[in-house]
């Protein structure tokens, strides 16, 4: 009894802590590849090149707070995505490197 209550426990727990690559490479397409580009490679002037890992030595905590916030011309998303969505695109920027 222990241990099934153990594993319906980890069995509820893990989904929400893994990072979904799928739905952060869907709200990528949607809200950030137009300034970043479809495959990371930049867009707008002055925007990181993901697939080269620019910024992306931040943690996530680090970048979670600047795509909340906004930064010069990236516009603030919080209110817009939540910080799981967000933090699924952040997962999903660190595939983008070569
Ligand atoms: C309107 C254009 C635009 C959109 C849309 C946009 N960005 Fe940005 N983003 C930028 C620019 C420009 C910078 C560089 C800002 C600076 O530091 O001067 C940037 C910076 C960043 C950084 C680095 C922040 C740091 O702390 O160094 C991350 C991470 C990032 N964007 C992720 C995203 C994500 C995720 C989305 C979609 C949810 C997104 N961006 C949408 C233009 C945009």
């Amino acid at each position: 009894m222990r241990a099934f209550l153990l594993l319906s426990f980890l069995a509820a727990a893990l989904p929400c802590a893994a990072a979904d690559l799928a739905r952060g490479s869907q709200t990528y397409a949607l809200h950030c590849a137009v300034c970043h580009g479809p495959a990371g490679q930049g867009g707008v002037p002055g925007a990181p090149k993901f697939n080269r890992g620019e910024r992306l030595m931040q943690s996530d905590l680090a970048l979670l707070e600047s795509v909340r916030r906004g930064r010069n011309i990236m516009p603030a998303f919080a209110g817009v995505l939540r910080d799981r969505e967000i933090l699924d695109v952040i997962a999903y920027l660190r595939t983008l490197q070569r």
